[in-house]
């Protein structure tokens, strides 16, 4: 039976074989919530699992001092021989066209074909009865985002590409995910009016709604969705969506959480193309109002982190660190963002400080405000 519970993409890792991450920190705060994601892993490695990383250096500032920003040479060693990526953020002021972001970022979701983005969104404190549990399935390899399009004098276009093995990709991830959950399944989207594209979006989800008849599923136009889920966050399960509305439901969706950055998200390419098989990365973006000062929350980026060690089959250790975050917040730890204190090492410590073993252990916290 096809599984969609997030963990099974592995399918169980060679044990003897090391897993091998890329790390691209990226542009403005990348680096300083990569800094606290860089410990997880070196716990992870404390407690026996077989994890080998390095870290890439493309982001802005080897963009202007070199002008190169994914080398192909690098993408394909990245493809055939990592099994994951770590990534930060990329976007700087000093490149507004974000020219490099799109040759860094949109080429590696798009060139390892990581048809499915999954971004989850609960309270980052549990409880036992959570207000909302919305897990968002982008696709994140198409739709508008595959950059083609022209500006004239009057006129600009911009294509929006949906493509039936990518759409029926996302959408096969997103009904085993609602079966496995037990929850149902929203498809939001334009249909009304985006005739074409979202007509295959509507016609491919109501196909899987046949053949998965346990699932409650639903399609919704997204402008009366977003309505619904700002008033009922609670009546959402999973939501499946094309690139451009996922990328807007889910930001949304972060603020249920928190805000922008406590948001983790996983990428990964559910035919398995290439040995790289995932991205994590937060929600996020480079921030660079904040770049610099001490001022990112690393939590998007750990639990991003622990979404990747779950990928990998690594429950124990993706739990640890999920409720060590829990922890640390219970016990008043809080950067800016969420009305604390607290500087973003001083943040990534907090968190450490509730790790079962390894970094920080048994060392007791102070009080955070
Ligand atoms: P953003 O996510 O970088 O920032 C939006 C707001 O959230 C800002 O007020 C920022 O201070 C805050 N924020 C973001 N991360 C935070 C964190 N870790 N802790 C506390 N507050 C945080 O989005 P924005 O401003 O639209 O874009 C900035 C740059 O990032 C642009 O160049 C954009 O293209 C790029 N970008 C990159 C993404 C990626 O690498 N995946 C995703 C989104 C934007
Ligand atoms: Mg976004």
């Amino acid at each position: 039976m096809e599984c969609g519970t997030i963990g099974c993409e592995m399918g169980g890792a060679d044990l003897d074989k090391p897993v091998r991450l890329a790390l691209i920190p990226g542009d403005g705060v990348g680096p300083e919530v990569m800094a606290e994601a860089l410990p997880c892993l070196e716990w992870a490695r404390s407690r026996g699992r077989n994890i080998e990383f390095f870290s890439l250096p493309f982001g802005a500032e080897h963009y202007l001092a070199t002008s190169e920003t994914l080398p192909e040479g690098v993408f394909a060693d990245v493809r055939d021989g990592c099994d994951a990526i770590l990534f930060g953020a990329v976007g700087d002021p000093r490149i507004p066209d974000g020219r490099h972001a799109e040759e860094i970022l949109l080429r590696l979701r798009q060139g390892l074909e990581l048809t499915v983005n999954f971004r989850p969104c609960r309270p980052l404190v549990a409880g036992l009865d959570a207000p909302f549990d919305i897990e968002v399935f982008r696709e994140n390899t198409e739709g508008p985002y595959c950059l083609q399009g022209s500006t004239e004098p009057g006129r600009a276009v911009d294509l929006a590409i949906h493509t039936e093995p990518a759409v029926r990709r996302l959408l096969q991830a997103a009904f085993l995910r609602a079966r496995d959950k037990g929850c149902s399944l929203t498809l939001a989207h334009k249909a009304n009016v985006l005739k074409h594209g979202h007509g295959l979006w509507l016609r491919v989800f109501e196909e899987l709604r046949a053949r998965h008849p346990g699932v409650t599923a639903r399609p919704m136009h997204a402008d009366a969705l977003l309505c619904a889920l700002v008033q009922k966050p609670g009546a959402f399960g999973v939501i499946a969506a094309d690139n451009y509305l996922g990328d807007l439901i889910s930001d949304l969706s972060a603020a249920f959480m928190g805000g922008m950055g406590v948001a983790p998200s996983l990428s990964w390419a559910p035919h398995r193309p290439f040995r790289c098989l995932a991205l994590a990365e937060p929600v996020h973006g480079s921030a660079p109002d904040i770049a610099g000062k001490g001022l990112a929350n690393p939590v998007g980026m750990v639990l991003s982190t622990a979404l990747l060690f779950r990928h990998l089959g690594w429950e124990a250790e993706a739990v640890a660190i999920e409720s060590s975050v829990s922890k640390a917040l219970e016990d008043g730890a809080r950067t800016l963002d969420l009305g604390g204190s607290l500087e973003t090492a001083a943040m990534g410590r907090a968190i450490r400080g509730f790790l079962p073993l390894g970094h920080q252990q048994g060392i007791p916290m102070e009080k955070h405000s």
